[in-house]
């Protein structure tokens, strides 16, 4: 039971006095020391990085739409209580999209007149959990969900805000397991179900349809995606308003704004994509004459993938006629991004960065039981030995949310870095009895 001894205290501890994000060289020495302290796998998250990032949002925000816009920051990227606070102090929102992630907002205080709650497919108890807490809006998915919604707001007499959620057949350029908008799509309805939606809500006297919601997908960097979802978007709410006389307010464009994995290609152009979706929809209100509406973005990768780096520990090499298997204590329970999309990462091997030895291209590769659990088949690293500490870049979004307990293996902690040179678990690692703590 040697790996239950190694559990860590929550407790922030002080590892070096000096800004340890100073310099490329101190940063890795400090991934070093923390391994070491805390132990392998585990998640680290650099918390000037999501501040750097929550900034330029804002500031993008701010530019382009005033005090008229706010970001939500989209949980499912990465949820814990600790984050919730650090982005309700830089203004952001929330868009939540299970009760589990409504329950991490409350359990973090934040206040519900920032959080608004998705899914395409909500239970009763999860619409009865987000009305009694309030939050600021429920968007609707479809039309069995609001006449669920209809009669619980009607049974609590609770006024309900909503947006609904639309399907603007756009066809965003990305993998497509992350594509939204299009018109087979899981996700929302289309504009003609709508109408069917409106004729339904009239008939309430607790919901109110306060604007729309759109999402084309993740992983984006084709501005034009968003200028044509910004475009048909505008495009429906004026009709609303116009045909229909309704009184809208909110428009919500969802995320998807591309991160860049490797050292290739571009970063993507946040100021310009806001700036362009903001000439849209300044335009066509202008020229319809009716008041910009108060403006939602979601983004959750970009907010969070960045910050992120994992640390493994190589467990075995074998060097087999047709790769090298390099096989690390983590797996696709920590990081499932290759298995389900072909993801690729930067990988470094960090105990041998000032050693001078070839590097090979090897086959990262995790302890489950199955051969595609692989984090990279083909990266180019220092000569890796057993007992050497790998760092996988850029792993700050949807690998922490998306892990898993398969083959019963824990899941690593996440360790906030400070850029004051503090650091300290922000999630504990489980424990096996954390595991077996549902089971009779
Ligand atoms: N809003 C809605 C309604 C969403 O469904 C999503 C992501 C977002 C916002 C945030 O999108 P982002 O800014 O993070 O691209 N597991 C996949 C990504 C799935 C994204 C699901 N929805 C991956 O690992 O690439």
């Amino acid at each position: 039971m040697e790996e239950k001894s190694e559990i860590v205290k929550i407790k922030t501890s002080r590892i070096n006095k000096n800004n340890l994000l100073s310099s490329k060289f101190e940063l890795r020495n400090v991934m070093i020391e923390i391994a070491r302290k805390f132990g392998t796998p585990i998640y680290l998250l650099y918390e000037d990085e999501i501040l750097k990032s929550c900034s330029l949002f804002i500031e993008v925000l701010n530019k382009n739409f005033g005090s008229r816009a706010m970001p939500l920051y989209a949980c499912k990227a990465l949820s814990c209580k600790y984050l919730c606070k650090l982005l309700e102090k830089q203004g952001f929102g929330l868009d939540v999209s299970s009760g589990g992630e409504l329950f991490t907002s409350e359990m973090s205080k934040f206040p519900m007149r920032r959080v608004m709650f998705h899914g395409n497919n909500k239970t009763k108890d999860e619409i009865e959990y987000a009305i009694d807490l309030g939050v600021y809006r429920i968007v609707v998915d479809n039309l069995f969900e609001l006449k669920n919604i209809m009669s619980i707001s009607e049974q609590k007499k609770k006024n309900v805000d909503i947006l609904v959620r639309i399907k603007p057949d756009v066809d965003a350029f990305t993998h497509k397991s992350i594509k939204t908008g299009g018109k087979g799509s899981k996700f929302g309805m289309s504009f003609d179900e709508l109408i069917d939606v409106i004729d339904e809500i009239k008939k309430s006297s607790y919901v109110k349809l306060k604007g729309l919601h759109a999402h084309i997908g993740s992983q984006i960097f084709d501005l034009k995606s968003f200028e044509e979802l910004s475009e048909i978007m505008i495009g429906f709410y004026i009709n609303l308003i116009k045909k229909f006389d309704l009184q809208l307010e909110d428009l919500n464009l969802g995320g998807g704004f591309g991160v860049r994995y490797l050292n290739e290609g571009e970063e993507f152009n946040l100021k310009k994509c806001i700036s362009n979706v903001s000439y849209i929809i300044k335009k066509r209100c202008k020229e319809y004459g009716i008041e910009i509406p108060f403006m939602y973005f979601e983004p959750g990768r970009s907010i969070v993938a960045k910050a992120g780096v994992t640390l493994y520990t190589v467990g075995c090499v074998k060097k087999n006629e047709e790769n090298i298997q390099v096989i690390v204590d983590g797996s696709m329970n920590d990081n499932p991004r290759f298995a389900l999309y072909g993801a690729r990462y930067l990988i470094e091997n960090i105990s041998k960065r000032n050693v001078n030895v070839d590097r090979r291209v090897v086959c990262v590769s995790g302890r489950c039981c199955e051969s595609g659990d692989i984090i990279s088949p083909d990266c180019l690293i220092k000569d890796p030995e057993v007992g050497d500490v790998l760092a996988v870049y850029c792993t700050g979004a949807y690998n922490f949310s998306m892990s898993s307990n398969y083959n019963k293996f824990r899941k690593p902690p996440v360790v906030l870095v400070k850029g004051d040179g503090t650091c300290g678990e922000i999630v504990r690692r489980q424990t096996y009895d954390d595991m077996i703590s549902c089971e009779v």
